[in-house]
């Protein structure tokens, strides 16, 4: 939902326009994780000061906000921390107080940026105003800074990791956090419970160790005895805070100093962000924090530490080196983000296929299911779980997998899941489909169908995100970094390696066997099919002109075309602000054709399935209530005669691919209307990205 980003060096020379410079450019990476308001901590002039600049808007206004107030550039430090935010309001409307970072006081003692929900906020402010706080915002990050610093207060010698996990212990909800405090100056603590967060790491020397051992969080015995019982002490004074157990003694550091074996820090910079995307411009060595972990930085050093006792949870965290080039996160020729992932459909689909198809022998490889191969085709359902765009990629694949697996199958929102707490059985199947990894929706209804026992897979963009780390197995679709809010390349490449899924799993089934290798023969093709659709871009902008203006537009589909119209119209909604309706073309004359005249734009896609017949129906009525629909229709199709129709011509695919043709014209339609109604398509209004908020 919002984006963090921290910047640490240690024994490396860096004058303040550079640390300054280094925190804005990463939050403009992150930007599309939320852009109503920015802000920044940096060490101050003296000693326990901190310079904040906070600004409402995006991470322009930010900088010249700070451009502004003129700090001196020239200040140069050798051990410096800076945490910086950028933000999508859900506790609190968009402002400069309710932006982060939050403090726990005016000297700001302790500074936080968070990305998530604190659900026990109100009843932290409650008993922290009751021991004197006053809060300034509306949010509930603020109550972490000021729960810090009652910790602190009563515990004047506690050393920051023990603190951090005093804090950590009282939050209740979803977060990725980084702290930074007058009293550890130099220091960055940043600690994760299911928003992700990445350490990035940059040496002048190479690097020596590729990991960093994991010290769990209460080994009895190993805690100072003073210490312990300042914890239990702790605890007892409010009956907020949980009563005292094993598990909550805490201890000093143990573990293995981070590109230290020989005991000798190095200089080194450290970057934390909610996504590699910001940091891949400085190092390619990244660290993937997992939930409950909590980071050390300092002199150097990264600690890691755990908040819980031992849950199974693997002592190493390995170093990574990320596979993101810089230019894919830059938008190069394009104007916009969603622009550039349209456009870069052709190959993404290809990687998805990468390694895992080959259509001449006729197999699909997936290697991250094939342990569990047996067992998914042995189960009672197949239950698809997603929100927003991935919940369409799941539509459209729907009648693939009930036709070549005879598997029943069942599609569900997250969200409506949850709420009717459906049942879910051992023998089932849940399938987790998602860009982040990390939407709130699916996560929580992942959790729910894990308690339930049964296996779980994850279809995820990804790579180190939560889903993809909490399911059993699962598939990366391998489609890139997707910054463009509205998604596109990555329906394309879910919907792909679905089909490769349902086309694994009847490997086995002998009657399936001419259908399976249409579908093969198909998706080789596809990327070649995507390049001739993108080549009527021009074509598609002007057709736009006509819709100039409009308030409200219908999007007609039949079967697996339904979910192509919704996806269509999500995305003309979501980017151009145009009331755009999906109607399955069968319910048509159940009512929505009451709205259907002269002037109502309508796009209906009437390509060739066994039900071509039916869909026609439709078309027919809209045509006898004089509506004008623009059609996408196959190639050179005689139905629709060009002098009479407008029409968008897509290339002939199997059935079951074509809604990966038909949605290329809706993205290219969506993109273009908003870019005529002057909107900024890579920012659309109230949306952020990933959205890890109930
Ligand atoms: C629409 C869009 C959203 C996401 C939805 C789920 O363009 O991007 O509808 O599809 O928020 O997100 P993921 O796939 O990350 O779980």
């Amino acid at each position: 939902m919002c984006g963090i980003f921290g910047y640490i060096n240690y024994l490396v020379e860096k004058d303040r326009k550079y640390i300054l410079d280094t925190l804005v450019n990463g939050l403009s990476r992150l930007e599309y994780r939320g852009y109503d308001s920015a802000g920044l901590a940096v060490d101050g002039d003296k000693k326990k000061e901190v310079f904040a600049f906070k600004e409402v808007g995006k991470v322009a206004k930010l900088k010249a906000l700070i451009e502004q107030e003129k700090p001196d550039l020239t200040k140069v430090f050798d051990n410096h921390a800076g945490i910086a935010h950028t933000r999508w309001a859900t506790h609190g409307p968009p402002s400069r107080v309710n932006c982060h970072p939050h403090r726990s006081d005016s000297s700001w003692q302790f500074a936080v940026v968070h990305n998530g929900i604190i659900t026990n906020y109100k009843e932290l402010k409650v008993l922290l105003q009751s021991k004197g706080f006053q809060f300034e915002t509306e949010t509930d990050t603020e109550a972490i800074a000021k729960l810090a610093k009652y910790i602190y207060d009563e515990h004047p010698s506690i050393d920051f990791t023990t603190l951090t996990k005093a804090v950590i212990k009282e939050l209740q909800g979803a977060f990725g956090l980084l702290m930074k405090s007058v009293h550890f100056p130099g220091e960055v603590v940043a600690a994760r419970k299911g928003s992700p967060l990445v350490v990035g790491v940059r040496t002048e020397k190479k690097m020596k160790v590729d990991f960093v051992d994991v010290e769990f969080g209460d080994n009895e015995g190993a805690l100072p005895a003073e210490q312990a019982s300042q914890n239990v002490a702790l605890r007892n004074k409010n009956s907020l805070l949980a009563p005292p157990d094993k598990s909550n003694l805490l201890h000093r550091s143990q573990s293995r100093a981070f590109l230290s074996d020989d005991g000798v820090p190095q200089p080194t910079e450290f970057f934390l962000s909610s996504d590699p995307s910001a940091i891949v411009e400085h190092t390619k060595k990244v660290l993937y924090l997992e939930d409950d972990d909590i980071a050390h930085i300092h002199e150097g050093q990264l600690n890691i530490h755990r908040v819980s006792k031992m849950d199974g949870t693997s002592n190493v965290r390995a170093i990574q080196t990320i596979e993101i080039e810089l230019q894919e996160i830059m938008k190069g020729r394009f104007d916009h983000f969603m622009q550039k992932e349209i456009f870069e459909q052709p190959e993404s689909i290809v990687n998805a296929m990468r390694g895992r198809l080959n259509a001449k022998e006729g197999t699909v490889t997936l290697g991250g299911l094939k342990q569990y191969m047996g067992t998914i085709r042995r189960c009672r359902r197949l239950i698809f779980i997603a929100c927003g765009t991935s919940f369409h990629s799941c539509m459209a694949v729907r009648g693939a997998f009930e036709e070549l697996t005879d598997i029943p199958i069942s599609v569900e929102l997250a969200s409506d899941f949850l709420d009717r707490q459906a049942p879910v059985f051992r023998d089932d199947t849940c399938v987790f489909v998602s860009q982040s990894g990390e939407t709130a929706d699916s996560l929580m209804a992942l959790r729910y169908c894990l308690e339930r026992g049964a296996l779980t897979v994850g279809i995820v963009n990804t790579v180190g995100s939560s889903i993809s780390l909490m399911t059993h197995c699962g598939v990366h679709i391998n489609a890139g970094p997707e910054i463009g809010v509205a998604s596109t390349k990555a329906y394309t490449s879910q919907f792909v390696c679905m089909i490769m899924f349902a086309l694994s799993l009847s490997e086995d089934r002998a009657s399936k066997q001419k259908r399976r290798d249409d579908i093969m023969q198909g998706l080789s093709k596809i990327s070649e099919q995507f390049k001739e659709i993108l080549k009527m871009d021009q074509e598609i902008k002007e057709m736009c002109q006509k819709f100039k203006h409009q308030k409200s537009m219908l999007l007609l589909g039949r079967g697996a075309q339904h979910a192509t119209a919704l996806e269509g119209a999500l995305k003309i909604k979501e980017i151009s602000y145009l009331h755009c309706e999906a109607v399955m073309s069968g319910e048509l004359k159940h009512g929505v054709l009451a709205l259907v005249d002269e002037s109502l734009p309508i796009v209906m896609i009437l390509t060739r399935d066994d039900i071509f017949a039916k869909s026609l129906n439709a078309y027919q009525q809209v045509i006898a209530r004089k509506g004008r629909p623009i059609v996408i229709c196959n190639q050179d199709d005689k139905e629709f005669p060009g002098e009479k129709t407008d029409k968008i011509e897509v290339p002939y695919t199997v059935d079951v691919l074509q809604g990966l043709l038909n949605v290329i014209p809706l993205q290219l339609m969506a993109y273009w209307l908003a870019v005529g109604e002057g909107l900024n398509v890579d920012f659309p209004r109230n949306l952020a990205k990933s959205v890890t908020v109930e």
